[in-house]
């Protein structure tokens, strides 16, 4: 297994591990419930779309019996994916608290680093399993 399809599986666990403490958090804390953005999306981006990428990058080249067309791509998407979440959370949970312009327009930032590294995946696999006309 290449190590980027490793980290994503680790990351993709550890993300699943503290949205849970958090979301235990906002049960226990209605306060909290401020953070319900950071919660759902360390689940949704972190811990769910996290192992589809490595679980994808790992079985669908292989189920295509075509590799991976871009291994660099997705060795830049795992710098991406976690810059961007966490970016994104980080600044976003500041602003819950102490909202300014400065922390609103890192948030989306980072946002969009996250969204490029949607984008990357998306390239990177289609360019794997469409077929090349001739091929
Ligand atoms: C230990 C496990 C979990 C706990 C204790 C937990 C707890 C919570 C709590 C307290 C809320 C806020 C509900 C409210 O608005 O009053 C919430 C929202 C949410 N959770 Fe979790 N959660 C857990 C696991 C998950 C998982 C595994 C996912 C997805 C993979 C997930 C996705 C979401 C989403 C998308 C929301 C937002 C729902 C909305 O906006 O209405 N959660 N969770």
């Amino acid at each position: 297994m290449d190590r980027f399809v490793m980290n994503f599986i680790i990351a993709s666990i550890i993300y699943l591990g503290v949205a849970s403490v958090l979301g235990v958090c906002m049960l226990g804390d209605e306060s909290l419930l401020a953070l319900k953005f950071v919660h759902s999306h360390m689940m949704l981006l972190g811990w769910v779309s996290m192992m589809i990428y490595g679980v994808g990058y790992h079985v669908l080249p292989r189920f295509s019996g075509r590799p991976l067309r871009y291994p660099k791509i997705g060795e830049l998407q795992i710098w991406a994916a976690n810059i961007g979440l966490l970016g994104m959370l980080l600044f976003y949970a500041l602003g819950v608290y102490n909202p300014s312009d400065a922390l609103r327009t890192l948030t989306v930032a980072f946002g969009a680093t996250e969204a490029l590294s949607i984008a990357l995946f998306l390239y990177n696999m289609l360019a794997t399993l469409l077929p090349k006309a001739g091929h």
